[in-house]
C-alpha cells in the first residue's frame, strides 16, 4: 500500500523532472491559491515548489497510506509511541486546556499540569513584581537559565523572540556549553546579590550542565554566602531527587514529566526563564497559540493541514528531489535563534536510520536544517543556494508587521525575503542578462564573456511562511506547526522521532575521556588518533 503510493509519487516526480517554475506559473495564473493554505492570519505559500496539485495530491495518499492519521491519534491518545524509551509523547498535554480531554496511562494531564503551571507561573509572576525578593531584599534584576539543548534552545530562542514583551521583567541569560567561557562571560557582568540562577535539566545528569550549575552556585556562594545561595536558586527537572541532592530547596524546583521530550519541553516548567521575562500572561497566550496549532492539526482535512502539508513538501524535496539540506531564513531579527531551535527539533527528532520495527531505512530521511535570519543571510551563503551545483530548498518566515518604529525598513525586509524567493524560483536568463548590461553599454564581447557568470538558473524551491506579527501567540503557534511537520515526516518515514540514542555514545566516551585529558589516566587503550591528540593537548597545555 505505502510502496504503492511512493511510486504514484515518483511518477509525478518524473513528469515535473523537467518542469520549470517559470513554466509551471505560466500555465496556471491561479497557481499561488492553489498551492497556498491559510489558517487565520498564518499563510504557507507552496507555490515556489516544484510540483504542481495532482502531485500533492499523490503526496497525500501517501500520507494517508502510512498511516499518520491513525499515528496522530495515538499520540494525542496518550500511547506510548515512542517505543524504544516505553513512553507517550504529550508535549500537546502541556498546552491544551481540561476541556481538550487529553490523558496518559489513565491520568487526566490537565490534573497534573496545571498545578504546575500555576505554580512556575506565580513564582515568576511574584519575581517580576518584587514579591519574591533577594536574599538581601532587592529585586532581581537577572535571571541566568544554564541548560543544554533542549532545556536552552527553546527558552533561549523564545525569550529573544518575545523581548519586546519583558516590560518591567528581569534580563534574561542563557548558559549552555561546557566551555567555561560561556559562564565567566555571562556572570562577568552580572551581580550575584541580584542575580537567580536557575538550572534547567530534564534528566539533571547532563554534563554540561552540571559543571555549569555548579561552578554558577560556586559564584553565588563567593559573592552572597552559603547560607544565602538557596534563594537564589532554581531547578527544572523531572528529577527530583537529584535537585534535593543538589540542595535545591522543593519550593524551588518546577517538575515536569518523562512523556515531555528535551526539544519538545519549552511549554513546561522549563519556559521558566521565559515566564521570567514576559509575564504569566503571556506565557499562557504562548501555550493558546500552540493549542490553536494543536486543533488545527487534529481536525483540518488533510489538504487544508498546515503540518501535513509543509511536512509533505519536505518529503517531496527529500525524497524525490534528493535534497540533503533546507535553508530556514527567518526575515525577522528577533527569530535570529529559530533555525537552531528547529535544527534540534528536527535533526534530533528524524535523524534516525532504523524503523519503528528495527529494519533499516532504505529511503533518506531527515535532512541537514540550518539557516540565518535574512536579510544578513543574502549577504553570506545566498550565493550558493542562487547558484552553487546542489540545489537547497529554503523555507523563508516573515511577519507582515513590524516589529519595531521603523516601519519603512520593515518595508525593505519584506521586498528582500520576497526577492529571494522570486529570485530563487525564476532566476535570470542569459537574454535578461544580455539586454540589462547592451541597456548599460557594455560591449558585445564583455556581455558574451560575463552572460554565464550572471545567469542564475533559477528553478530553485521555496516555500514563504507569512503571518501578521511576532507575538506569543504567533510564535506558540509556529513552534507547534514545526513539531507537527517533524511527526508527520517521521510518520511516514516509519521511524521514532521521539528518542536519541545518537547523542548518548558521545556523552559516555566524553566521561571516559575526563581522566584522560586531565592526566590522571593514561590514553593507551585509545586508538592512536585519539591518543596522539591527547598528548599533543598535554604538551600544549604545559
Ligand atoms: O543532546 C541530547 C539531549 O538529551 C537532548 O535531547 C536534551 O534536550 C539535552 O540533551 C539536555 O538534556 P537535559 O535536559 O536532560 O539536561
Amino acid at each position: 500500500m505505502t510502496q504503492d503510493a511512493w511510486t504514484i509519487v515518483s511518477q509525478h516526480h518524473n513528469r515535473l523532472r523537467d518542469a520549470s517554475l517559470t513554466d509551471l506559473f505560466a500555465q496556471d495564473p491561479d497557481r499561488f491559491q492553489v498551492l497556498s493554505r491559510s489558517l487565520d492570519d498564518l499563510t504557507v505559500d507552496f507555490s515556489k515548489e516544484r510540483l504542481d496539485a495532482e502531485a500533492l495530491d499523490a503526496l497525500l495518499s501517501l500520507c494517508s497510506a502510512a498511516g499518520v492519521e491513525n499515528r496522530r491519534a495515538e499520540m494525542f491518545a496518550g500511547a506510548h509511541i515512542n517505543i524504544t524509551e516505553n513512553r507517550a509523547v504529550m508535549h500537546a498535554a502541556l498546552r491544551a486546556t481540561a476541556d481538550d480531554g487529553l490523558s496518559v496511562d489513565g491520568t487526566p494531564t490537565a490534573e497534573i499540569i496545571d498545578p504546575v503551571l500555576d505554580t512556575f507561573l506565580s513564582f515568576a509572576d511574584d519575581v517580576r513584581r518584587g514579591a519574591v525578593l533577594s536574599a538581601g531584599g532587592s529585586r532581581f534584576t537577572d535571571v541566568v537559565n544554564i541548560g543544554i539543548g533542549g532545556s536552552d534552545l527553546g527558552p533561549v530562542m523564545v525569550a529573544r523572540a518575545l523581548s519586546p514583551y519583558r516590560g518591567q521583567g528581569p534580563r534574561t541569560h542563557f548558559v549552555s556549553n561546557v566551555d567555561g567561557a560561556h559562564l565567566r562571560d555571562v556572570t562577568s557582568g552580572l551581580d550575584p546579590k541580584t542575580t537567580l540562577v536557575i538550572v534547567a535539566s530534564k534528566t539533571f545528569t547532563t554534563q554540561e550542565t552540571m559543571a555549569n550549575a555548579t561552578a554558577a552556585r560556586a559564584w553565588l556562594v563567593d559573592g552572597i554566602g552559603e547560607g544565602n545561595a538557596g534563594l537564589h536558586l532554581a531547578a527544572l527537572s523531572t528529577n527530583l531527587e537529584a535537585t534535593a541532592q543538589f540542595g535545591i530547596q522543593r519550593d524551588r524546583v518546577f517538575g515536569f514529566w518523562d512523556w515531555v521530550g528535551g526539544r519538545y519541553s519549552v511549554w513546561s516548567a522549563i519556559g521558566l526563564s521565559v515566564a521570567l521575562s514576559v509575564g504569566g500572561a503571556e506565557f499562557r497566550s504562548f501555550l493558546e497559540g500552540a493549542r490553536s496549532m494543536d486543533q488545527h492539526f487534529q481536525t483540518a482535512p488533510a489538504n487544508q493541514n498546515l503540518p501535513i502539508l509543509l511536512a509533505l513538501i519536505g518529503i517531496w524535496r527529500r525524497n524525490f528531489m534528493g535534497c540533503p539540506t533546507v535553508a530556514l531564513i527567518p526575515y525577522d531579527q528577533r527569530l535570529e535563534r529559530f533555525p537552531a531551535y528547529v535544527q534540534q527539533l528536527d535533526m534530533e527528532s528524524n535523524g534516525k536510520q532504523t524503523t519503528l520495527d528495527g529494519q533499516s531505512v532504505s529511503y533518506a530521511t531527515g535532512p541537514v536544517i540550518w539557516g540565518e535570519p535574512g536579510t544578513n543571510a543574502q549577504h553570506s551563503f545566498f550565493q550558493l543556494i542562487h547558484q552553487g551545483t546542489d540545489v537547497i530548498p529554503v523555507d523563508f518566515i516573515v511577519a507582515a508587521q513590524s516589529g519595531s518604529d521603523l516601519e519603512e525598513q520593515h518595508t525593505a525586509l519584506l521586498a528582500n525575503c520576497l526577492a529571494q524567493s522570486e529570485a530563487l524560483a525564476f532566476g535570470k536568463s542569459g537574454d535578461e542578462v544580455r539586454s540589462e548590461m547592451a541597456t548599460k553599454g557594455h560591449a558585445e564581447d564583455e556581455i558574451e564573456r560575463l552572460v554565464p557568470h550572471r545567469t542564475f538558473p533559477g528553478n530553485r524551491p521555496s516555500t514563504t511562511i507569512l503571518h501578521k506579527r511576532l507575538d506569543a501567540f504567533t510564535l506558540g503557534r509556529l513552534i507547534a506547526l514545526f513539531e507537527h511537520k517533524v511527526f508527520v515526516q517521521g510518520a511516514v518515514w516509519g521511524i521514532n522521532s521521539y528518542d536519541q540514542w545518537g547523542v548518548e555514545l558521545g556523552k559516555v566516551l566524553a566521561q571516559q575521556l575526563i581522566p584522560i585529558v586531565g592526566g590522571a589516566k593514561d590514553a593507551s587503550e585509545k586508538d592512536s588518533s585519539t591518543a596522539g591528540l591527547v598528548a599533543r593537548i598535554a604538551e600544549l597545555r604545559g
